[in-house]
């Protein structure tokens, strides 16, 4: 946003001294459009497109071995002030986005998502939800896809190779 301005008004600084007001008119349309576009695309974010390499990732954790203690900690520390306590997407600020947060704990929807899917999905994250790429290890974001697996009693699916 901030150097759209920039080069906007380094281009008014170059243009010559006697403009048109028609030239205004156009160039503050422009301007507005241009504006436009960039706050509609913030609250607007594309849909949420998964690599397919990414989908096919394991969990190089097992369920049965891994230590999940901390882990519930961790998503109501992280996660539940959108996803809520239990997952079903009804947290205190989950509630004002569009999309809203999916709930987690409908077994239908996240059989049909890969643990490599949601691994990406925590590490990448998705305007308004942040990526937690940098602020959790990876081990604790595959902790977190377990935990995830545990709210909706969901398994693994591996996604179709063509798809
Ligand atoms: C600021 C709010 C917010 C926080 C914090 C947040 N999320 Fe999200 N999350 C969302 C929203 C909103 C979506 C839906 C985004 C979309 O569909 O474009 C989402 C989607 C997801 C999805 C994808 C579900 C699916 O099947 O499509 C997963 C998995 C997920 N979040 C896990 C987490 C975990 C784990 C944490 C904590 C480490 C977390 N989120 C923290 C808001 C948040």
């Amino acid at each position: 946003m901030y150097s759209i301005v920039r080069t906007l008004s380094s281009a008014m600084t170059i243009m010559p001294r006697r403009k048109s007001p028609v030239n205004l008119v156009l160039f503050v349309a422009l301007l507005l459009v241009a504006a436009g576009s960039a706050v509609y695309a913030y609250f607007h974010p594309g849909p949420w497109i998964v690599p397919e390499a990414a989908k096919h990732v394991v969990n190089p954790l097992k369920a049965s071995q891994a230590d999940l203690s901390g882990t519930h900690k961790l998503y109501l520390d992280k996660c539940a002030e959108c996803h809520g306590d239990t997952g079903k997407g009804d947290g205190p600020q989950g509630r004002m986005y569009d999309p809203l947060p999916k709930d987690l704990t409908d077994a239908a929807h996240m059989n049909s998502v890969s643990d490599g899917e949601l691994f990406y999905k925590i590490s990448e994250g998705h305007r308004p939800m942040p990526a937690f790429r940098k602020r959790l290890t990876e081990e604790q974001r595959w902790q977190l896809v377990l935990f995830l697996r545990s709210l909706s009693n969901s398994s693994s699916s591996v996604p179709a190779a063509t798809k």
